[in-house]
């Protein structure tokens, strides 16, 4: 009978799942590296979320692993290519929290057009603050969604509900899929200049670190609300704090950052700038959908090899 691991805290449903396919399991969660390092040789599968890290010195002593799951859908902390090397399938689950990342960012979208985390802290201070917040209306607005695969066409699908105008960029989007979707397919330095609002959607790769840098910064509108629920490291935090300090971009809500977990950071209590923990996929039925996907298809692949 194969054996994973699950090192992550995920639903208790990966487990049911594991059991009825007929996968022995342990969840044991919070290891430090040299733990699992010592345990790992055990265990035919991996189950992930981001906490662990597999790298080449971890996945040096797997020397049973077959598959390495992330719950989830960035594989940044997984060292894909030392998996490779030892012919370590590394899997995610694409779609299964792709809905509630995006619902997340339109709502970080709302709170900082509205600048209600602030607005409700000082409500809750008994201050009563109603002149200090005028915000801005999305309505007619246009999203500039940098990314356009499964979370950015999410996203853009709910801005064109709100009857915002949504432009993108994506070097994999088809003029076709961009029609179908209802977005205009722009190149970068428009989206720049043209969006009232940016999103981003896409990994962390070579190409996109610091996508959102001083210089493009420099060619938005005046006033911009930037999101980001994708990864940290696509946008320049300082480049950021003074486009924010400037009154030049006016809101930022970040759920991710360049180091995590960003317990200090030069953005916290800058006028305008909102932060959530890495909250994007956390809702119930995300978690739900990932430990279950993630548990079938490793098992599926334990099991019978597809
Ligand atoms: C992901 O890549 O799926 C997200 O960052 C979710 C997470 O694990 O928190």
């Amino acid at each position: 009978m194969p054996k994973v691991l699950i090192a992550d805290k995920m639903s208790n449903r990966a487990v049911e799942v594991f059991k009825a396919r007929g996968v022995d399991v342990d969840v044991i969660t919070g290891l430090s590296k040299d733990e699992l390092m010592k345990i790992i040789g055990e265990y035919d599968g991996l189950a992930v979320r981001s906490s662990t890290r597999p790298d080449a010195e971890i996945i040096g002593q797997a020397t049973n692993l077959k598959v390495i799951g992330r719950a989830g859908i960035g594989v940044d902390n997984v060292d894909i290519k030392s998996a490779t090397d030892r012919g370590v399938v590394v899997m995610n689950t694409p779609f299964g929290n792709a809905i509630t990342t995006a619902e997340h960012a339109i709502a970080m979208l709302f709170a900082a057009a509205r600048q209600i985390p602030k607005a409700s802290e000082r409500t809750q201070n008994g201050e009563w603050p109603k002149s200090d917040y005028k915000g801005t209306e999305l309505f007619n607005k246009t999203l500039g969604v940098i990314g356009c695969g499964n979370i950015g066409a999410l996203v853009a699908e709910r801005a064109l509900g709100l009857k915002m105008k949504v432009i993108a960029f994506d070097p994999y989007l088809t003029e076709e899929r961009a029609r179908k979707i209802g977005v205009e397919k722009v190149e970068l330095d428009t989206l720049f200049q043209r969006a009232d609002a940016i999103t981003l959607h896409t990994p962390l790769v070579e190409s996109t670190k610091n996508i959102v840098n001083r210089e493009r910064l420099g060619m938005t509108r005046k006033g911009l609300i930037l999101v980001n629920c994708a990864r940290g490291g696509l946008v320049d935090e300082e480049a950021l704090k003074d486009a924010l300090d400037a009154g030049h971009v006016s809101a930022a809500a970040l759920d991710v950052f360049s180091i995590e977990p960003a317990k200090e950071h030069a953005l916290f209590g800058t006028p305008g700038f909102i932060a959530t923990p890495h909250l994007g996929a956390s809702t119930n039925e995300a978690q739900e959908n990932v430990a279950v996907q993630v548990a079938e298809q490793m098992a599926d692949y334990l099991l019978t090899g597809a």
